[in-house]
């Protein structure tokens, strides 16, 4: 819909053979992404002669005098790139420099940093869309983008339609000639469904209709939506992409002039991120392809012990030929990721138990950072079981978020909690 897309920065990186992945267990990291990684977005020659790009924590950006006040404003009404920063919630050069690195990672011509996933994605439909619109967003996504699609966006006059991941007809006949916009996420949490991304692209094309991918699991190292022909490519930032559980930040990368009036919108709504956090995610980015690919490997090797063990009664992991959307995964992914959730042999209280008989991830709400964690999905969304029902959360799942130990340990572990399951 947007034009001037896929960006030359995504030219080149090879396509990983998934098939040989799943046979070794491991995957290869596509090295141009590698390389990225570490180098795009930063200058070689900094200030003093820094190695790192420096934290500008500043709010603000000074003025010599009124010519240059009255340069500015003249290039400003002319529509020329001005060249300098104004004022800390327009940019900032440390999130610059993230930002280039994100748009690298993507393949995509520009990104825009925010204070979190949710501010990059509510700031962008608030972007894309007015009074009188239709959004349709896939039904199995983040719950909150969900309520900020149905509680909110409904307020100001957007209607909304959820439509399943899973079946593209259903998804074609929920657009209508007010449709905008499609949302969709892939993996999907907790049970790692994966969209096609070229039949959603395929339907919207045909219709003018934006498309928006939330992709906060899978990464660019496993995925990069721009490549399926995706418009926008959304991530909470606060994941595997800061990597370390000490930041929260959102990012959406695509063509410049589809980020015009997202970049706009932030302006105004203020959801910037922090220089600070900016250069924990600069530093974060710099070992992503790193830790991704040693947590696709945990969550494959996990994936493979837990599948064949008598307390498991099902694993999800879109590596495994059980799952319900492993061709799709497979043709279109890289890696299929540090997730993997599965169905103690037992009710809530039995899984309960075995999450707190594991000694070595930290239980809790997050993922995709060097430390593993846990948690049960029903535990956290609601104490009463006909929402937890209505959301489709078993009582029995687990949702292991693989960090970067070593998996041998963390099946050994996992091996002693279930143990107690089958006792
Ligand atoms: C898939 C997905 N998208 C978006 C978000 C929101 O991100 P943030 O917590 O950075 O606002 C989350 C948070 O858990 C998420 O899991």
């Amino acid at each position: 819909m947007f034009g001037a897309r896929p960006s030359p920065l995504c030219m080149g990186i090879p396509k990983t053979q998934v098939g040989e992945i799943a046979e070794r267990g491991e995957r290869t990291v596509p090295d141009p992404l590698a390389t990225r990684a570490v180098h795009a977005g930063e200058e070689k020659h900094k200030p003093y002669g820094a190695l790192t790009t420096p934290v500008v924590q500043t709010s603000t950006f000074t003025f010599a005098d009124g010519a240059e006040i009255a340069q500015f404003m003249r290039r400003k009404a002319e529509g020329e790139s001005t060249n300098r920063y104004e004022y800390g919630r327009y940019g900032n050069p440390t999130e610059q420099a993230a930002e280039c690195k994100m748009a690298a990672l993507e393949g995509g011509e520009q990104a825009l940093l925010f204070a979190s996933g949710m501010a990059a994605i509510s700031t962008t439909l608030l972007a894309l869309l007015s009074s009188g619109d239709h959004l349709v967003v896939t039904s199995d996504c983040y719950h909150r983008s969900r309520e900020f699609a149905r509680s909110f966006l409904t307020r100001w006059g957007i209607a909304v339609t959820l439509a399943p991941i899973d079946q593209p007809q259903a998804l074609a006949a929920a657009c209508t000639p007010r449709t905008r916009a499609i949302f969709a996420e892939t993996p999907t949490n907790p049970y790692l469904r994966v969209v096609d991304l070229e039949r959603v692209a395929a339907i919207a094309a045909t219709r003018g209709i934006a498309t928006i991918v939330d992709s906060t699991f899978a990464t660019p190292v496993n995925l990069r939506p721009l490549e399926h022909g995706i418009d926008l490519v959304i991530h909470s930032a606060s994941k595997y992409l800061g990597g370390h559980n000490d930041l929260l930040a959102g990012v959406v990368v695509g063509a410049r002039q589809a980020l015009t009036p997202i970049a706009h919108a932030r302006g105004v709504l203020g959801g910037t991120s922090s220089p600070h956090d900016a250069y924990l995610l600069l530093r974060g980015l710099k070992t992503l392809t790193v830790r991704v690919a040693r947590q696709n490997e945990n969550g494959w090797r996990v994936a493979q012990y837990l599948e064949g063990h008598p307390a498991v009664r099902r694993v999800w992991y879109p590596g495994l030929a059980s799952h319900p959307d492993h061709a799709v995964a497979q043709r279109q992914m890289c890696g299929f990721g540090g997730v993997v959730s599965f169905e103690i042999a037992g009710g809530f209280d039995e899984t309960s138990r075995f999450i707190d008989r594991l000694q070595l991830p930290y239980i809790g709400p997050t993922l995709g950072g060097v430390e593993s964690i846990v948690q049960q999905p029903a535990a956290l969304f609601s104490l009463r079981v006909e929402d937890r029902q209505a959301a489709g959360l078993k009582d029995n799942l687990v949702r292991y978020a693989l960090g970067i130990e070593d998996a041998d340990d963390l099946i050994a572990d996992l091996q002693q909690a279930l143990c107690g399951v089958c006792a």
